[in-house]
């Protein structure tokens, strides 16, 4: 099967309302990981030979990837077994714009990809990527060299100029970012010399795990509660085949909808279990949730647990700053459970969640003013008190703002609320879990 046939299948859109469901019970394999997912696409399109990639997250995301690394060079398809070949290629000018749709990580780390590459590529995506902002990739780049002409500034589109001499940069980001880190190691591995990124609090270090597997020298060193990247410029990659791991921040709707309905206890199975993605869980188990997490073995060198979770008791917590890079895709799942706990859940350092898919920030606020919890909004903080025993009112409708996470966390609340929750638009959730609303109905969710 060839790309362009390939996830053009019925996706659910329009409004969908969650109603009250108890006894949520069975056993899920979890959706596989988005970043490892992207990153795999565009490794294996870098490098030379044929990959194969089992369990590739077939989401609107790394499809518009998956296209965009086709139209760089590399060739893909995809067999009837769901096994997908890359034949990597130095990319080259693509003969169309590269619409990365809604992904963030699919057009940085693309910039920072193609840099390196004697190219022109205009990068263009959705409304909500267009007004994402693009300069803490396109700074970085135009240290090494990079030229890149942005019709708004900093924000797409961005035509991209390309060039095979780089030069290497020693960077410290202002932002913790996983996607402004990978997109400079990325462009690293064609620049002269050592490329350093110098993150001053820990990410996500998918980019650094698995380059080497393709052949790519990276050195990280931890410095206090961050990290030193550098990796060698002028590697010639490798093809590597692997299996995608599960995706913890998928996998986070299911637990949470375990947690907050009653008499519910469900597995997921395969979950990725990285210390860089793990906050969530490690706040959960502090606001008392019954969860148990057994060993499941590895995949593409992460360590992976199956995740048994049941109705819980929960009380509100404090989560610091600090915990934020390993949970940033969690708070607007992590609002819904706040509010029905017992007692104030104070979320803090979240400046970057107003730079998401939507300003999640407001928007996970938005959400929860809807259905009658009350909250303080800050400029970088959230508290939200918890409706606790008497349960979350409900009756309210979710504007999701065209953001996937939005939309799956309405609906999770509504499965737990007094009166039903409805979401304005469905559609974004392909984006990242196109399977949540089978796992859902599987587990007994009533979502119509
Ligand atoms: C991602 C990094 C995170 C995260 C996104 C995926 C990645 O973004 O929000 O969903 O794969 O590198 P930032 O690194 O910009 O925080």
């Amino acid at each position: 099967m060839t790309l362009a046939d390939t996830g053009a299948g019925q996706r659910p859109a329009g409004p969908r309302t969650a109603h009250y469901s108890k006894g949520l019970s069975g056993e899920r394999r979890a959706a596989p990981d988005k970043s490892i997912s992207h990153r795999a696409v565009i490794f294996s399109g870098l490098a030379e030979g044929i990959s194969r990639v089992d369990g590739l997250l077939e989401s609107d995301d790394v499809l518009a990837t998956a296209r965009a690394v086709s139209a760089l060079g590399a060739e893909i398809t995809r067999d009837d077994d769901g096994v997908w070949s890359i034949r990597g290629a130095p990319w080259r000018t693509p003969d169309r714009p590269l619409d990365l749709g809604n992904s963030g990580t699919g057009v940085r780390l693309l910039m920072g990809a193609a840099a390196r590459f004697d190219l022109e590529a205009v990068f263009t995506g959705d409304e909500s990527l267009s007004s994402r902002p693009m300069a803490r990739v396109l700074d970085p780049l135009a240290l090494m060299g990079v030229r890149s002409d942005a019709v708004r500034t900093g924000r797409l589109p961005v035509t991209l100029h390309g060039r095979s001499d780089l030069k290497a940069i020693d960077y410290t980001p202002p932002v913790a970012s996983a996607q402004v880190k990978s997109a400079i190691l990325l462009a690293g591995l064609g620049a002269e010399g050592e490329t350093i990124v110098r993150e001053p609090r820990l990410t996500r270090a998918h980019t650094e795990t698995m380059g080497p597997l393709y052949g790519a020298q990276f050195h990280v060193e931890t410095d206090g509660g961050g990290a030193i990247i550098r990796v060698a410029g002028g590697a010639a990659l490798k093809a590597h085949d692997l299996s995608i791991p599960g995706d913890p921040s998928s996998a986070a709707f299911l637990v949470a909808a375990a947690l907050i309905t009653p008499d519910s206890d469900i597995t997921i199975k395969g979950v990725m279990t990285n210390p860089a993605r793990s906050g969530l869980y490690q706040t959960l188990v502090e606001m008392g949730a019954e969860i148990t997490l057994t060993d499941a073995g590895s995949r593409a060198g992460e360590s992976l647990v199956d995740i048994r979770a049941k109705s819980s008791a929960l009380r509100g917590v404090v989560i610091p700053p600090e915990r934020a890079p390993s949970m940033i895709d969690e708070y607007p799942i992590l609002s819904v459970i706040a509010a029905n706990a017992e007692g104030r859940t104070e979320m803090r350092g979240l400046a970057e969640l107003r730079a998401k898919e939507s300003d999640r920030l407001a928007a996970s606020a938005a959400l929860l003013d809807a259905n009658g919890v009350r909250l303080q909004l800050g400029e970088d903080d959230l508290t939200v008190e918890g409706c606790g025993e008497g349960g979350v009112p409900g009756g309210g409708l979710v504007a999701t703002r065209h953001d996937h996470r939005l939309a799956m966390s309405g609906l999770v609340m509504g499965l737990a609320a007094r009166e039903p929750v409805q979401v304005d638009d469905v559609a974004m959730i392909a984006t990242s879990y196109p399977g949540f609303f089978d796992d859902m109905a599987a587990l007994g969710a009533a979502i119509r």
